[in-house]
């Protein structure tokens, strides 16, 4: 029997995930939340898709068995391999994974240039592939793997000279490229917008799928009848494979 006041499991190959949990918290402060990060295993983007599909699996088997009542899959790459054995293993629980924020980036622009920044697995999965297909007609998109990013996001460093090198090295390819918008299609990437925007010497605008997730988050519990009844504030607790690594999370989540 799944509990109305139980928390909401959020899941991430690591620390990006915080950047969901925060809007997750600012839309749902009532709620508890509690967070598992893989630190150990990251990246995944770089991984198998078998390998991520049962790192996945055994994440959710974790929270589930500590009680959670719905599942966020705050990584795009986790998404893109396990989604749809994750709702098949669990079919009566809401579960939630983040996809790329292409559709407004496309449709709030009249025909743009979109860069998607995301894992390579990300982009080289069907379900990308599909999303990118139906849009293709109605923007010019680029993609862009950006695996240096979560490397430097996994060691807390949102704003450092390596990662203002990196960043200048893989968009120099798109200066003489016109871009009206940037999808962070990782959820490590959101912490590192100023340096994007900074690196991009473009005036894009970014996007992230990390509000429109908390926002169906709340619609799915609403539709379950889980939405809690606790008066809150909610209580927010972090767990990763490196148990070290929590002190990086929680620094995150409160830039
Ligand atoms: N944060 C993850 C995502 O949204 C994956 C990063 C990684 O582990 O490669 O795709």
């Amino acid at each position: 029997m799944v509990q109305r006041n139980a928390p909401i499991g959020v899941f991430d190959s690591g620390h990006g995930g915080i950047s969901v949990l925060r809007e997750l918290v600012r839309q749902m402060p009532r709620e508890d939340f509690l967070y598992f990060g893989d630190s150990a295993n990251a990246p995944y983007g770089t991984r198998r898709a078998d390998e991520v599909r049962a790192l996945t699996a055994a994440a959710a088997a974790r929270l589930f068995e500590q009680g959670c009542k719905a599942l966020v899959v705050a990584c795009n790459t986790a998404t893109s391999v396990a989604i749809d054995d994750l709702r098949r293993a669990y079919p009566d629980v809401p579960i939630v994974g983040i996809e790329p924020a292409l559709k407004p980036a496309v449709l709030e622009n009249d025909h743009p240039g979109v860069l998607v920044m995301a894992t390579e697995m990300t982009l080289r999965e069907e379900k990308f592939r599909r999303q990118m297909a139906f849009y293709s007609d109605r923007a010019t998109i680029y993609r862009l793997p950006a695996p240096g990013i979560v490397e430097c996001v996994e060691r807390g460093d949102v704003d450092g000279p390596g990662l203002t090198g990196y960043l200048t090295s893989i968009l120099e390819p798109f200066r003489a490229v016109q871009l009206d918008a940037v999808v962070l299609g990782c959820t490590h990437f959101p912490f590192v917008r100023e340096a994007i925007v900074r690196c991009l010497k473009q005036p894009a605008r970014l996007y992230d799928g990390g509000p429109g997730t908390a926002r169906e988050t709340r619609r799915r519990l609403e539709a379950a009848g889980l939405e809690t009844d606790a008066p809150g504030p909610g209580r927010v607790v972090l767990t990763n494979s490196r148990p070290e690594a929590v002190a990086i999370s929680r620094m995150l989540l409160e830039l």
